[in-house]
């Protein structure tokens, strides 16, 4: 390489690193997307649109919602798998990022390899729940029906990937009885569905079920907690309602692409962790029986290791259930 050339190179790799280096001081400096892979109002989108707003007075940027919908959460996921890794286009997701991958043989997008974590956010209960004339008083009524009426009753779930579709094939496993189940863009419409008897029962996250639960618009048999919830008290837990250690706690996460750089990662991370401080975060996830996550969980490592342990978790139980999307 002559002199003038490699004197061009280094000038061109100082430039080139000033606007990096630019690049990540100045970030945010457009609005973020916060991508959410269920429909509008229902759990995912509510904890997600809860976050943003103390998110983005922190990084003083906007934080954009955008509803993908589609295959249990995978459309969603593998849209931002391939967004540009620049810190702008952001995933909230749930503990479907590790159920995927043993669901799917085609998943467009590794969870381990196509995104970096930023940090978990929640974690919440289910709760197993039905039209409220629905004949069934009590979880063991409900066992009791399901078993002797299988082919008539429909389970609303957000698609095979869910939070929803996971707990209804637990509860289809403990029962040993195959119910018809009813895909939905998200739990949100399925709510609206269930409320209005269209279709009967359904798992889901109390962040969503709380309000028609204690406004009597739907029936509650249990909640898939160790311990009943303060704001559900009249909600027996699954092992108190007969169904053993059926227990089921789901995790949210946010993720960015595959090779976002680390400064961009951390002022993300420092937003998490102030948004799970905000006070009307925290009340409004109590009053829906949902659990911020430590400082030190809302941290990328503490995510990395939630997704992979999950991962090596739900591998064996999916495929012993015997269910797939394929
Ligand atoms: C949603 O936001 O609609 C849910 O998280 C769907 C689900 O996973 O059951």
């Amino acid at each position: 390489m002559n002199e003038y050339f490699s004197g061009f190179a280094a000038a061109a790799a100082l430039s080139l690193f000033a606007i990096t280096a630019n690049a990540q001081d100045d970030y945010p400096s457009q609005p973020i997307t916060m991508v959410v892979p269920f429909s509008a109002g229902g759990p995912t989108d509510t904890v997600t649109r809860l976050i943003s707003e103390p998110m983005s007075k922190e990084l003083g940027s906007e934080i954009v919602i955008q509803n993908i919908t589609g295959a249990g959460g995978t459309v969603a996921a593998g849209q931002v798998a391939k967004a540009p890794a620049d810190g702008y286009t952001v995933l909230m997701h749930h503990i479907g990022m590790s159920t995927a991958p043993t669901l799917y043989s085609n998943l467009p997008y590794n969870p381990l390899e196509d995104f970096e974590t930023v940090g978990l956010v929640t974690e919440v209960p289910m709760t197993i729940v039905a039209r409220k004339d629905f004949p069934a008083e009590t979880l063991q009524e409900l066992v009791e029906y399901l078993k002797t009426h299988a082919d008539e009753v429909t389970l609303a779930n957000a698609g095979t990937g869910a939070a929803s579709q996971l707990c209804g094939m637990l509860l289809m496993e403990a029962i040993d009885t195959q119910l018809t189940t009813v895909p939905y863009p998200g739990t949100g419409p399925a709510l609206t569905d269930l409320v209005g008897g269209q279709v009967d029962i359904m798992c889901d996250q109390t962040t969503n079920t709380t309000g028609q639960i204690l406004g009597g618009e739907i029936k509650a048999y249990a909640v898939t907690a160790e311990e009943r919830l303060a704001n559900l008290p009249d909600v027996p837990t699954t092992s108190e309602a007969g169904l053993g250690d059926f227990q089921l706690r789901i995790w949210h996460g946010l993720y960015v692409p595959a090779e976002t750089d680390p400064a961009i990662i951390e002022k993300l991370t420092s937003a998490l962790q102030v948004a799970l401080q905000d006070q009307n975060v925290i009340d409004r996830f109590a009053e829906l029986g949902t659990t911020p996550v430590s400082q030190e969980g809302a941290t990328p490592e503490a995510h990395a290791e939630m997704l992979s342990s999950q991962i090596d978790l739900w591998a064996p139980i999916i495929k012993e259930a015997g269910v797939s999307a394929d």
